[in-house]
């Protein structure tokens, strides 16, 4: 089995944690995850999203979480842009990076971003334009990848469409996302081995929901075929708000446990990233979502 090296981290708590939160949070708490996650050593961090509060009211607060942060020099601080409204914001709050996000499926494009995935690709191209202008990196989510809380099963070719023209639209690297956390091994290889035809593996990270306890086992059949980036979120936190059932995003510290069991590098100190799991998870008045974090700490 021939595994990476090293791997990247993208921290995608503080947005896809925090966004589905029942409980309340303050900008300071969130400015405080950012900040400890970064002294972690988590080089990648989704710190926001400019997306319509309306929509996902937990983020509203985005531009003054940018704000507060006491930013690191050797740190990429990146938010959620779905049209050239969110992308300015965050163009303002001095982000490093924007993110864009298509679905493979048309209902959950229609629930998420209220249009088809055809317009999705046009409003993403005005922003990926006004990015290259601005000299922004944009990476690109395909959501449903392995399943649709609509539709069910996604075939690997709908995937593939929507990659190669993220991937032509200008995303430097495309983040497969199973939002419902029903995909298995054996899936996800076949679903990267397609994907990989049209963008490079290097340029393909994996974002794991683990709603059916299949994250690390996706994680690692992902990294025997060459993926070398993979999405967490401190703690376990996440869901999606338009996609009903969507539980947390596969723990980071249950992923960093991992990884460098297999000697694999990270940067990043897993007993700093226990302490924050802990911290946010007391802040939200529940236990971590980590089994790692749990062993460790409130066993
Ligand atoms: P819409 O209602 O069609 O937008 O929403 P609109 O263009 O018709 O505008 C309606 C109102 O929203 C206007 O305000 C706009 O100014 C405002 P009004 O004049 O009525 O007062 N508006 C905005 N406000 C702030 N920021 C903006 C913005 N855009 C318009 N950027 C829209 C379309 C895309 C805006 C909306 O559907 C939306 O914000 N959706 C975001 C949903 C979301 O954030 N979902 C979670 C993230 S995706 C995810 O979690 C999956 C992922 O983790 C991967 C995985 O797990 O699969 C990435
Ligand atoms: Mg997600």
């Amino acid at each position: 089995m021939k595994l990476p090296d090293k791997v990247k981290i993208v921290e995608v708590g503080p947005r896809d944690g925090l966004q589905n939160e029942i409980t309340s949070i303050t900008t300071e708490i969130k400015v405080e995850l950012i900040e400890r996650l970064a002294n972690a050593g988590v080089k990648f961090i989704e710190a926001a999203a400019f997306v319509s509060p309306r929509w996902v009211p937990k983020m509203a607060d985005s531009g003054e979480v940018m704000n507060r942060v006491n930013r690191q020099s050797n740190v990429v601080y990146s938010a959620l842009t779905p049209n050239l409204k969110g992308f300015y914001a965050a163009l303002e709050a001095k982000v490093d990076e924007v993110a864009i996000f298509a679905a493979a499926s048309e209902t959950f494009s229609e629930r998420n971003i209220n249009c088809s995935i055809d317009e999705s690709l046009q409003r993403f191209n005005q922003v990926t334009e006004a990015a290259k202008r601005a000299r922004l990196p944009v990476r690109g989510y395909i959501s449903c990848v392995l399943g649709c809380p609509y539709e069910g099963p996604i075939s690997v070719d709908a995937v593939v469409s929507v990659a190669r023209s993220l991937e032509q639209i200008g995303c430097h690297e495309i983040s497969l996302g199973d939002t419902i956390g029903t995909g298995t091994p054996a899936e996800a290889q076949s679903l990267i081995k397609g994907v990989s035809k049209v963008i490079p593996i290097e340029r393909i990270a994996v974002h794991f929901h683990d709603t059916y306890g299949q994250a690390l086992a996706n994680i690692l059949a992902s990294m025997e075929i060459g993926v070398s980036v993979i999405d967490s979120s401190i703690s376990g936190l996440g869901g999606c708000p338009y996609a009903k059932g969507a539980s947390g995003n596969v723990a980071s510290e249950d992923v960093l446990y991992m990884l460098h069991g297999l000697g694999i590098q990270t940067g990043i100190d897993l007993n700093v990233m226990i302490e924050t799991a802990s911290f946010i998870s007391k802040t939200l008045g529940r236990s971590s979502d980590s089994k790692v974090t749990r062993a460790k700490i409130e066993a």
